[in-house]
């Protein structure tokens, strides 16, 4: 019955998992397109970001070209190149000033270099460039600033620079050579920032070569113009990563040059094409990843640097109402589907508690317990069967009793003629109460007697049947020498035995002692010997009768040499009125009740019976009996 009950409980859960999975497939759905265009948005606001960066650089390329253009630049450049040219051995001079310079201490500044640091060029650059604050971002965007003659020497400075030669650099002759040249991001020893370096040829009026301006961006404050410029939530992060995968700036608490290069966000877009977006799974967390390199490499030469916007998904506005959703739909489908199991449980009960009591009440029906007691609720059908079932079960115990009745008053009516036939019978058989009869009337008398006791002996074995039908028979335990009471039996049928010269052999050694209801086993063993008598051949018949004591019972065995039983009706022996239909069963006679008593006896007294046979060999009955009445019980 718990079939049914899981049934019913699965096609609830299997119904409301369908709606959950209805509702959290259109949120999924929902969510990727909110993911593709809250993405998108947030490529724009990264190309944004790109292109502020890069105008940044561009812009100052351009005002950088444009210093170098004015009067204060030429006019210096221009007399400090005319000053070298008087040099008999320029290179000389600045290899002498060189090693000077780089063999200074760092905290020292000699008065060559302050010559440098101090003249109005340089007082001009550090005025136009290094202190000068962008006013948006309130730091300066000039980390260093220098300008070298055409041949390389230093001629101004905004600081200290490392070294005085710079035509050594690969910068100064990139710039020299095409007019400008614009460094990776890096760090920047002097100044401890990171910057990105410029390089700008600077040329007369007549476009010839005159110097290098050098400048170092601070890539901080470019970044931090382009973030100002841009328009993104709180709660986007913006960073900068190069290509090799360190962090040179982010939006938040980062440490400068960090290397991020085995964080799964980074491993993904290295592989990643120009620009693009992600939802990259974290732990705890999801994020929407979108990053974008720059373009207009034309103008900026080789850029390392990677603009990557990560969005918290659990942050970002719609998408965390969406995960709220989410959320919201996994409580409510737990309540849900809390409330369809017990729906379920419920329903499932109501279904399966009648079709249980239905079965109970069928079972003990079987049994003959007419009077097992159900509480039936409700309506429905098999209410109504339950109901019919219990009726029936009435009507059938009135039959049974009715039956009952029917058995003891018809054995009874059957019995009470039957004495006095008997009874005369005796009495005409003795010539000194009736007088002596002719032989003629003699074998009358007798033959009308040995119907009576047949009579006699059926209507006996109906009332047992039915008695052992309803429990009624009751034992009398005393002790049996078995030995004794197969010779008894056997003598009781000495007559029948001898007519028919049937050769019958007994196997028991004495002492074999029982306790139980002698009467009752004699019953049995009279049965089965009778049969095996009436089944046997007139002068080949053999009967064996054997008694073996076992560990707590007593095997009988009786075999004969008899017509057997066909294979298919051995199972059928034991059943009441159950005969073999043939010439010599019609012969023997009898109601077929013999062996189903037998059965019913064997079993009450703790022991088994079964038959072995074999079609016109014989058959071989055997049965025991519990040696003590406790070990009944323990038999059975
Ligand atoms: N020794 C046997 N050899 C062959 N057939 C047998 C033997 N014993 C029983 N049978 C078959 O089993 C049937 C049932 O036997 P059972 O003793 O129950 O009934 P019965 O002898 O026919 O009638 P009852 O014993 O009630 O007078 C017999 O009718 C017979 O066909
Ligand atoms: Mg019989």
């Amino acid at each position: 019955m718990i079939g049914i009950r899981i049934i019913v409980i699965s096609i609830f859960l299997l119904i409301t998992s369908l709606f959950i999975v209805q509702a959290m497939y259109s949120v999924t759905v929902g969510q990727d397109f909110i993911q593709q265009s809250v993405g998108q948005s947030s490529l724009l606001l990264a190309e944004d970001m790109a292109k502020f960066i890069e105008s940044g650089v561009y812009i100052k390329i351009n005002d950088l070209t444009d210093y170098s253009k004015t009067d204060i630049v030429q006019k210096a450049l221009l007399e400090s190149n005319r000053e070298f040219g008087k040099f008999e051995d320029i290179q000389g001079y600045i290899d002498l000033q060189e090693s000077t310079w780089t063999s200074t201490p760092d905290e020292i500044i000699t008065p060559f270099m302050q010559s440098l640091i101090s003249n109005d060029l340089a007082e001009d650059i550090r005025k136009n460039f290094v202190e000068k604050i962008n006013p948006k971002t309130s730091q300066s965007v000039f980390a260093e600033l220098f300008l070298t003659n055409e041949y390389g020497a230093n001629v101004a400075q905004s600081g200290k620079t490392t070294d005085y030669r710079q035509d050594d650099e690969d910068w100064w002759q990139k710039a020299k050579a095409n007019g400008i040249s614009i460094s990776k991001t890096e760090y920047d020893e002097s100044t401890k920032t990171d910057v990105i370096s410029i390089g700008i040829k600077i040329t007369d009026e007549d476009g010839n070569f005159v110097g290098v301006l050098k400048a170092a961006l601070s890539v901080r404050s470019i970044i931090r113009e382009a973030e100002i410029s841009t328009q993104y939530e709180d709660t986007t992060q913006v960073n900068i990563v190069t290509e090799d995968g360190h962090l040179v700036y982010s939006t938040k608490a980062f440490r400068f040059n960090e290397n991020i290069s085995d964080q799964s966000f980074f491993t993904k877009l290295q592989s990643g094409p120009q620009q693009g977006f992600f939802v990259n799974d974290k732990k705890f967390k999801k994020e929407l990843v979108v990053y974008t390199r720059p373009s207009n490499l034309e103008v900026l030469g080789e850029q390392d640097w990677i603009v990557v916007i990560k969005h918290d998904i659990g942050e970002v506005g719609i998408l965390s109402g969406m995960l709220a959703l989410r959320e919201n739909i996994i409580i409510t489908s737990a309540i849900i589907v809390v409330i369809a199991l017990g729906i379920g449980i419920i329903f499932s009960r109501d279904i399966s508690n009648p079709i249980i009591k239905l079965t109970y009440l069928a079972k003990e029906i079987g049994k003959e317990n007419f009077d097992a007691e159900i509480t039936i609720k409700g309506r429905g059908e098999i209410t109504e069967l339950i109901k019919n079932m219990k009726d029936m079960g009435t009507k059938l115990k009135k039959a049974k009793i009715q039956k009952e009745e029917f058995i003891s008053m018809i054995t009874h009516e059957l019995k009470t003629p039957l004495t006095p036939i008997i009874g005369f019978c005796q009495a005409l058989g003795n010539p000194e109460i009736l007088g002596t009869l002719t032989p003629k009337q003699k074998d009358a008398v007798e033959i009308i007697s040995k119907n009576a006791n047949r009579l006699q002996s059926i209507i006996g074995d109906l009332l047992d049947s039915h008695r052992l039908d309803f429990h009624k028979i009751k034992f009398n335990f005393n002790e049996v020498n078995v030995v004794e009471l197969i010779n008894s039996v056997i003598n009781n049928y000495e007559k029948e035995i001898e007519s028919k010269k049937i050769q019958v052999t007994v196997d028991a050694k004495s002492p074999i002692l029982l306790t139980t209801d002698k009467q009752r086993v004699e019953q049995v063993l009279t049965n089965i010997l009778v049969n095996s008598i009436d089944f046997v051949a007139t002068d080949t018949g053999k009967i064996f009768v054997k008694a073996k004591l076992q560990k707590d019972n007593v095997l009988f065995t009786i075999q004969d040499n008899g017509t057997g039983i066909p294979p298919e009706e051995i199972d059928r022996v034991f059943d009441s009125f159950s005969q073999i239909d043939t010439a010599l069963t019609r012969k023997h006679g009898g109601a077929g009740l013999g062996l189903a008593i037998c059965k019913a006896l064997v079993t009450k007294l703790g022991g088994k019976i079964w038959v072995e046979s074999q079609l016109g060999k014989g058959a071989t009955f055997y049965f025991t009996i519990a040696q003590q009445p406790e070990q009944m019980d323990k038999s059975k």
